[in-house]
């Protein structure tokens, strides 16, 4: 079995660095590491890694449906089955995800459905929960709407230092996101038939 992935980023690639990581050893390739702007950190750890890179800056291509057409075109070139939003900051246009339906997933610093978008950590701490956690979602054309493959929870950290919490919830979003990315090129992961928000997951241990 050999599949291939497609990572985007927009950022520091932590998330990238855990799946380049992890995946090593593999039979699961990151064919192509696609970045939203041209100084990412993660654009440098694909290189790092031998991953072939391109940037999709909305500075060159202000469309962003054009864009996100050249984008879809460059992974199906590199032979990509599933892209893995990793730290991307931006929502990917109707077509995009039309074409990909069902073949993308992120990675969320929340217990979706509470706190969705930008800023969850901080909201959640504003307010004031106890229980906190990471999901991996499929995405949809929605903000962090898609249904859940997987989540983890936890006591939720209130750290004097907000460095500390959030590296808290990146500690376990790099254990999540490749055990997802695993779990469906082993092709372990279905949607329910009766309820397509209801992802079905075949144990991995
Ligand atoms: C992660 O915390 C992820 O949850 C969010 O953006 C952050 C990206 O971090 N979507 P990195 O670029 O993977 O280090």
């Amino acid at each position: 079995m050999s599949f291939s992935i497609g990572v985007l980023v927009s950022g520091e690639g932590s998330n990238l660095q855990a799946l380049i990581d992890d995946l090593r050893d593999s039979e699961i390739e990151i064919a192509a590491v696609a970045s939203s702007r041209a100084d990412a950190r993660g654009v440098q750890r694909a290189e790092a890694a031998g991953i072939e890179t391109r940037v999709f800056a909305l500075a060159d291509e202000p469309d962003r449906a054009k864009r996100d057409e050249t984008l879809a075109g460059w992974l199906e070139e590199r032979g990509v089955e599933l892209v893995v939003l990793a730290g991307f900051m931006e929502l990917l246009t109707p077509g995009f995800i039309r074409r990909y339906a069902g073949r993308i997933v992120n990675v969320h610093p929340a217990l979706l459905p509470a706190f969705p978008g930008l800023g969850s950590i901080e909201q959640a701490l504003e307010y004031g929960v106890k229980v906190a956690g990471v999901t991996v979602h499929f995405v949809d054309e929605g903000v962090d709407s898609g249904p859940v493959l997987l989540q983890e929870a936890f006591e939720l950290p209130y750290h004097r230092d907000i460095s500390v919490t959030r590296r808290h919830f990146q500690e376990v979003e790099h254990r999540l996101l490749p055990r997802a990315v695993r779990l469906i090129a082993a092709g372990r992961v279905s949607l329910d038939g009766d309820n397509p928000r209801l992802v079905r997951v075949e144990a991995d241990g």
